[in-house]
């Protein structure tokens, strides 16, 4: 195979797949592969309810030798075909990452974080034997040391309200009605949460780029890289899995490019609200309304504050407080009136954007 058909799930196992795969072609892989959960017995819980455990026939190896081989097997295949900007995510518990961390280093990666996902409901230790098991750890790694890689650390930023992400996501598990089902039965007893992936993604690559999935499952990945304007191709063994992630990647809506493309967002020239001001495009004492309720009036101080009620800060903090604190562009939160009709001041932006342009 000499170009990438994007967007593909093939059948097969993975490192067959892989080794048809051209080399340095794929910006990210996202892996998920066995955890080797070395289950011995059933679990129960004291209602006498069994647990649905990860029995399956694909987490099982004979030994920690097998499932290292497998995994140097798999990761090599994965060096090969990233390219040198390419950057990588394992997923795993403590079954597994240890052992996974430290192959991937011998293969030449070069660790960039590990990144811990608290879950906000894990599975208690039903026999109270040990601590709730309550997180799951990601490596994130580069193929070379000291490469050029993606991270969209502007993104990260406003995703976490402002503050750098850290490398502690705390997410609940895949429940509710994202969890696929047939007949009342989950459909893949390690399908993970979009909200993971939607972080892993918008972190590390951009709109147009390739993910790889070697171990692809229900097609968390695919679906999470369709909606972000993403290609993906996935690995999967299982049939049953393939034909259930294709129905599920097809009922994506992808979100409009415009939407997703930030580097472009983020080349749009930074305007302070102060800068509608001083272009006399609004004026010191004049009424800005709350978009929610255009009863809430606000009064534009000289220094580009808004002052509120007892409430005194910038567009995005008044209106942040007026949401109760949850997070506010205050360029799309305040209305001005022109002519008679009510304007969001994110329009007066866009004249000073289009003039420094
Ligand atoms: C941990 S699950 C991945 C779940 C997936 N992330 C999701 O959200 O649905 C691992 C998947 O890898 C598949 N698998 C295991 N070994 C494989 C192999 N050698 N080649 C291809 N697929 C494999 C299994 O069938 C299983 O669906």
């Amino acid at each position: 195979m000499t170009t990438l058909p994007f967007d593909t799930i093939f059948p097969g196992d993975c490192l067959e797949v892989l080794a048809q795969l051209p080399e340095n072609s794929v910006d990210l892989v996202f892996a998920d592969p066995p955890y080797n959960l070395q289950l011995s017995q059933e679990l129960w819980r004291p209602n006498r309810t069994r647990v649905a455990a990860v029995e399956d026939g694909w987490d099982k190896f004979a030994s920690f030798e097998e499932y290292d081989h497998f995994t140097r097997l798999w990761l090599s295949a994965c060096h090969r075909v990233l390219k040198d900007t390419g950057t990588l995510w394992v997923i795993g518990t403590y079954h597994n990452i240890y052992r996974v961390g430290a192959i991937l280093q011998e293969l030449g990666f070069w660790i960039l974080n590990d990144v811990v996902w608290l879950k906000t409901n894990p599975m208690p230790n039903f026999r109270g034997v040990r601590f709730t098991n309550a997180h799951e750890t990601l490596i994130w790694a580069q193929k070379i040391k000291g490469a050029k890689y993606t991270f969209n650390h502007h993104a990260m930023k406003s995703l976490n309200d402002d503050l750098q992400m850290r490398s502690d996501w705390t997410l609940p598990l895949c429940t509710g009605k994202e969890r696929l089902r047939v007949d009342g039965a989950k459909v893949h007893s390690t399908q993970k949460p979009e909200a993971l992936l939607y972080r892993v993604l918008l972190s590390s690559t951009n709109p147009g780029d390739v993910v790889l999935d070697p171990f692809f499952g229900s097609g968390t990945t695919g679906a999470v890289a369709r909606k972000l304007g993403r290609h993906f191709i996935g690995i999967e063994r299982d049939e049953t899995y393939i034909k259930i992630a294709q129905e599920r990647i097809a009922a994506v809506e992808p979100a409009p490019e415009a939407a997703v493309n930030l580097r472009e967002l983020r080349r749009q020239p930074r305007v302070p609200f102060g800068a509608l001001l001083e272009a006399g495009l609004l004026q010191p004492g004049e009424r800005l309304y709350f978009v929610k309720n255009e009863s809430i009036i606000a009064t534009i101080l000289a220094n580009g504050q808004l002052q509120c009620d007892s409430l005194t800060g910038s567009i995005h903090a008044v209106a942040k407080s007026l949401f109760d604190g949850a997070p506010a562009n205050g360029w799309e939160c305040w209305l001005y009136e022109k002519d008679g009709q009510m304007l969001v001041i994110n329009t007066l932006r866009q004249i000073i954007q289009s003039e420094k342009a």
